[in-house]
This record gives structure tokens, C-alpha cells and sequence, in this order.
């Protein structure tokens, strides 16, 4: 039986992932900032309140679990925040990963870390070429991609540096039960859902419906990063998308259709970006090649699956 550590488990993809990995025989142990949280004690292995803020806590939290591998999802993950926050997004996302990278070198460099990234690292340019494969050009235009961005090139440092097993995944945008409002399904499915129950008039406010995304169910993604773990090659990155863009519009569209309230639509000013990549789509090519990954549920589906999950809130 192989040791798990998760950092950030708490979170959106964090508890899907303890969720697959308890039902594939890993022993799992998750780390989180906050406390109450999704886990009970009893739910998962063990559960560490860790900020993992410094190289001493990261190296006293691997002494206690000696993992195997590490799924390092613990970041600062909302676009729109790290415009308003983005010291603290760097930090979180960028300082805290190198002290994790520098902690497993100090404690055992057998462990397995796979780096979660993001496709926002790729940014976008007028040049840009899709679907985006992961040697494309990494042109970040937000706070966000950049830490992102550096913590891979961290990764990659350490890696080639001090020959660590280090994998860094970039998914592409992930949707599913569990996700927080501040992402763009989650606050279109929770006002749909207030509509429905009389809780708001039938009007839906949004931000900017141009943008096309590429979008996979978390379920799917964390399968993808199980995968990664056990087949991926230490060095290596690997996007984790769809390959498809689908406008943020059609998203709407066709989340207003799988509700009977008649729903019509506002843009407000006040979720719009100071800058919003206007198109990105990626090449899970190497993915399905090297770890034979599939992507089992469509966006219909998860969409559904969101929606009911909210309607019994
Ligand atoms: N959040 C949000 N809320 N976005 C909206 C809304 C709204 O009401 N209306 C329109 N949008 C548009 C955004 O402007 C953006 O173009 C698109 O919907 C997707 O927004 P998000 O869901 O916030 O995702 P993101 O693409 O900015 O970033 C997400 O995906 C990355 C991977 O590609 C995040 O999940 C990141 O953490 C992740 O790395």
C-alpha cells in the first residue's frame, strides 16, 4: 500500500483526489490550513492542520507521514483574487512550493511530488498556437499564471538541480460538486439555483461571456493526476484539459437550459477582468499516450451533476 500526502485537501480538487485515492488502497493523509473541515479524523487517514508556511513544518509534517508520494495542491487558486492580492498569491503559490521542494530534498528525494501548475502559465499572445501542447510558449498575463509559472520552473530547477522526482501537471479549468463560488460555473449555478427557488429575480449577472475555456470534470482531473503519479516520467510536465474550448456564453446557455426558469441575462462591469485571456484551449496528447488518461464525463453531465448537487444545499 502506497503513502499519499496531499496538501490542500480541504479544497476543491483536494477532495476528490482523497476520495479516489482512499477507494484505490493509498494510504492517505491530508494537510489543510483551516479548521472545521471537509474531512472528519475518521474520514480520511489523517488529517494535519499545517500551513506548511515554512521549510521546518513541511519537513516535521513528511517525518510524521513519510510519503510515497505528494500531491501538492495547497494554493492561492481564484484568478480574480490574485489580482487583488498578488504578493500573497505568490507567496502561497510559489514561496511555499519552493519550501516543500526544499524540505523533500532535505528528508528523502525518493518522494514523488506532483506539482500542480495551471494552464495559465501558458498565458496568451497573439501568436499563441492551439491546441496549446505543454512546449508551447509560457506567457502569463495574470498573478496567477505567474506564480504558477515560477513554482514550474522551480520544479524543473529541482528536478534537473538535485535530480528530484518532480512532475508538474497543468490542468486546464476544472469544474465539479464541491467548487466555491468565485469561479465561473459555481456563480453561474448558484444564482441559477436562487432563481429557481424565488430567491432572486429571473435575472443571471455575469462577467465577460467572449472567453473560451477548456473544461474537464475535477473527477476526471484527479484521476489524471493519480495516473501522473504512478505512470508519468520524473521531469516531465503534463497537461491534464479536454482539448475542446467552449465559450463561457454556451456554458451559460446551456446551464439556463437544464433549469425550468425562464432566465435572462446582465452583464456587470464589476466581474469583469483587467485583462481576461480571450481563448485558450490545450493538447492532452502526452497525457493519454504515456498514462493511457480518459476523460469519462462530458461537460453536460457535470454540469448537471453541479447543478443538483446545489439544489439540495
Ligand atoms: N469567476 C467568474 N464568475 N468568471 C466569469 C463570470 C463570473 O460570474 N462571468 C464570466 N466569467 C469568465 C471569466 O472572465 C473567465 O473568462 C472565464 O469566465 C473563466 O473564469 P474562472 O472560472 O474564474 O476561471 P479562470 O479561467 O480565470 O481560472 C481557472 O482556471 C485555471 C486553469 O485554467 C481557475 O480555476 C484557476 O485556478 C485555474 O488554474
Amino acid at each position: 500500500m502506497k503513502t499519499a500526502l496531499i496538501t490542500g485537501v480541504n479544497g476543491f480538487a483536494g477532495r476528490h483526489l482523497a476520495q479516489l485515492l482512499m477507494s484505490q488502497r493509498f494510504k492517505v493523509y491530508g494537510t489543510t490550513r483551516l479548521t472545521p473541515t471537509f474531512f472528519s479524523e475518521n474520514s480520511i487517514d489523517e488529517l494535519i492542520v499545517s500551513d506548511m508556511g515554512n521549510k521546518e513544518e513541511c519537513v516535521q509534517v513528511l517525518t510524521t507521514v513519510k510519503p510515497d508520494v505528494i500531491f501538492h495542491l495547497a494554493a492561492q487558486s481564484n484568478v480574480k483574487e490574485a489580482w487583488e492580492q498578488p504578493s500573497d498569491t505568490f507567496f502561497s503559490n510559489t514561496v511555499k512550493t519552493m519550501y516543500l521542494f526544499e524540505a523533500v530534498k532535505q528528508v528523502s528525494r525518493n518522494i514523488r511530488i506532483i506539482s500542480i501548475g495551471s494552464s495559465e502559465e501558458y498565458g496568451y499572445s497573439k501568436q499563441m498556437e492551439f491546441p496549446i501542447t505543454e512546449n508551447s510558449m509560457l506567457n502569463p498575463t495574470n498573478p496567477y499564471g505567474v506564480s504558477k509559472m515560477s513554482a514550474g520552473l522551480m520544479a524543473k530547477q529541482f528536478f534537473e538541480g538535485f535530480g528530484m522526482d518532480i512532475i508538474h501537471v497543468r490542468p486546464f479549468n476544472h469544474i465539479g460538486p464541491g467548487q466555491k463560488k468565485g469561479f465561473v460555473v459555481p456563480d453561474f449555478a448558484h444564482q441559477i439555483v436562487n432563481i429557481e427557488k424565488g430567491r432572486q429575480k429571473p435575472v443571471i449577472s455575469v462577467g465577460n461571456l467572449s472567453s473560451l475555456r477548456d473544461f474537464t470534470d475535477v473527477r476526471d482531473i484527479v484521476n489524471g493526476y493519480r495516473l501522473i503519479a504512478e505512470m508519468g516520467i520524473k521531469g516531465q510536465t503534463y497537461n491534464l484539459c479536454s482539448g475542446k474550448p467552449t465559450s463561457i456564453e454556451d456554458l451559460l446557455l446551456a446551464m439556463i437550459s437544464l433549469s425550468p426558469s425562464e432566465i435572462t441575462i446582465e452583464v456587470n462591469p464589476d466581474k469583469l477582468r483587467p485583462v481576461d485571456i480571450p481563448i485558450y484551449y490545450g493538447s492532452n496528447d502526452k497525457v493519454i499516450n504515456q498514462t493511457s488518461w480518459e476523460r469519462g464525463i462530458d461537460l453536460n453531465r457535470s454540469l448537471e451533476d453541479i447543478l443538483e448537487e446545489i439544489r439540495k444545499e
